[in-house]
């Protein structure tokens, strides 16, 4: 089992996350526009513990505060579980957000291409995956200027705050850049090979 690392960015620190930092994500997570399309809503501070807290006793489960200039603007979420492909072990899923007060910066890129070159460097993972609601364009963004390729649209299959909506899979495989391995022969399986449905 691997255990997260800081990781630093020419802007950014991304600290493994700990129980004293629930009160800096709550006063950001509180605010909806910061967490929409991550997680249910954050109303008390025992919202953001309920999906907090897990993760810091779980080792499949790896947080990172992102810290600009020492201060949390965000979080970044790690499951070394496959959301729908077939190579569990070697397959992880992810989740981030940002405080809108620092949106558009490119803070979420940057902490992004940091996680998956630690990932593809320092674990077994050879895949990310990364499930996004089609409205959510700002997520697209940040998953494809980081090489994320488009899998697939899964119809009404994400609820939040009582409306349902489309999601698109995105996927980073490792030693590729925004161009899944297309080699037959090779060890490393096309990424579509597993597309359910
Ligand atoms: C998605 C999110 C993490 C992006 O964070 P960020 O730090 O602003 O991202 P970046 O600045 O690195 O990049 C954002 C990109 O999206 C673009 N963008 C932002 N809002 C947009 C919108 N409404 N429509 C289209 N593009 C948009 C930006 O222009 C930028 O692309 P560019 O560099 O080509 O101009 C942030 O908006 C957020 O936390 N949202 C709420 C939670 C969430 O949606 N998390 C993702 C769940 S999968």
């Amino acid at each position: 089992m691997v255990a997260a690392a800081r990781l630093r960015t020419e802007r950014l620190i991304l600290d493994p996350a700990k129980a004293e930092d629930l009160d800096e994500i709550f006063e950001i997570a509180r605010d909806r526009k910061s967490i929409e399309d991550f997680q249910s809503a954050a109303e008390r501070i025992e919202d953001v513990r309920a999906w907090f807290d897990p993760s810091l006793e779980d080792p499949l489960n790896l947080v990172w505060i992102i810290r600009k200039d020492g201060r949390a603007i965000g979080l970044f979420d790690l499951y070394f579980e496959a959301e729908y492909s077939q190579t569990q072990g070697h397959v992880c899923r992810i989740g981030y957000f940002v405080s809108h007060r620092e949106h558009r910066k490119g803070y979420a890129t940057e902490a992004l291409a940091a996680v998956a070159e630690w990932v593809f460097g320092e674990t077994q993972t050879t895949r990310i995956e990364a499930g996004v609601t089609l409205r959510n364009a700002a997520s697209f963004r940040v998953l494809e200027k980081v090489g994320f390729v488009r899998e697939k649209v899964a119809r009404g299959n994400w609820a939040w705050r009582g409306k349902v909506y489309d999601s698109a899979y995105y996927c980073l495989t490792k030693g590729c850049s925004g161009a899944p391995d297309r080699n037959p022969d090779s060890e490393q399986r096309h990424p579509r090979d597993h597309r359910p449905g």
